[in-house]
Formats: C-alpha cells, sequence, structure tokens
C-alpha cells in the first residue's frame, strides 16, 4: 500500500470539478485517507513548490495556488503515486491524453486542476506538510477483496 498527496487546485475548484476529479480516483478503486478545504498559507505553497524556486513560472505558480480555496487529499491504494499521475495524465492539459483526468478536463500548463505527489519520499514530505497524522484515518472498505486480490 502506498500513500500519495493530492492537491485539487483552485481552477478545479472554481470549474466545479472536484467532484467528477475525485470521482475517477474512487472509481479507480483508490481509498480516500484524508480530504480537507483550506486557504493555503503563502509560506506552505513556497514550501511545497520549493523545488521550482529558480524556475520562471514560480512567482505565478505561488500567486495562482493561494488565489483561493483549495482540496488536499491524500489517496490510498497500491502503487498509488504511480496509479494516480497516470489518471492525470501529462502535466500540460493540451498534451495529455484523451482519456485521463488533464485530457479531459484542461487545456492549461498551469491551470492543470490537480497537483500528485511524483515518488515515494516527496509523497511522504508532502503528506508532512499538509496534514496531521491525526487527519490521516487507515480504514479497510468491505469490499476491498474486490478491489485489491494482491496481484
Ligand atoms: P504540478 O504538478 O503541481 O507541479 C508544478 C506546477 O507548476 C505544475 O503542476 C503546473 O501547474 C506548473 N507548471 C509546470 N510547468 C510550468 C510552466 N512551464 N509554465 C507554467 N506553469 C508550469
Amino acid at each position: 500500500m502506498e500513500r500519495t498527496l493530492i492537491i485539487f487546485k483552485p481552477d478545479a475548484v472554481q470549474r466545479h470539478l472536484v467532484g467528477r476529479i475525485l470521482a475517477r480516483f474512487e472509481d479507480k478503486g483508490l481509498r480516500i485517507a484524508a480530504l480537507k478545504l483550506q486557504q493555503s498559507p503563502r509560506a506552505q505553497v513556497e514550501q511545497h513548490y520549493a523545488v521550482h524556486r529558480e524556475r520562471p513560472f514560480y512567482r505565478d505558480l505561488v500567486e495562482f495556488m493561494t488565489s483561493g480555496p483549495v482540496i488536499v487529499a491524500v489517496l490510498e491504494g497500491p502503487e498509488a503515486i504511480t496509479v494516480v499521475r497516470n489518471l492525470l495524465g501529462a502535466t500540460h492539459g493540451r498534451k495529455a491524453a484523451p482519456g485521463t483526468i488533464r485530457g479531459d478536463f484542461g487545456l492549461d500548463q498551469q491551470y492543470n486542476l490537480v497537483h500528485a505527489s511524483d515518488g515515494p519520499e516527496t509523497a511522504a514530505k508532502e503528506i508532512e506538510l499538509f496534514f496531521q497524522p491525526h487527519e490521516i484515518v487507515s480504514y479497510q472498505r468491505v469490499t476491498e477483496r474486490w478491489i485489491n486480490s494482491g496481484g
């Protein structure tokens, strides 16, 4: 089992797409381990995107990510990090394949609807940045054995 951090960005919230996108993750079989709406503090966004600090789009990205509420979530499942990134598609909406979330819902590079962790170490750091341990819930669904046989 793996955990990954998801951020429904301000464009997803403003465009009323959160429910439909969350449904894609649920449809796939991923388990919601944490979920909350927040107005992100600038310092938290700066830390989250620190790896992009020298990139020309960094300032705009921080402005965008603090421009309105976001929904942050932890999703859980076998190889959840890769599974979620495959569901999202390429970063740029115009390059993302049809059938992926970005391929179906977006045209833009910055306004690409959802952020997802890109590896196990990043996921651990990002989850810690956005959630207190008590906000993450471990549980089993009654459908679990029909979703994941272990194979
Ligand atoms: P995300 O996966 O959250 O990681 C960094 C974000 O920066 C990315 O999604 C986009 O929202 C944004 N981004 C990446 N590359 C560019 C770019 N070349 N121009 C503008 N924004 C970008």
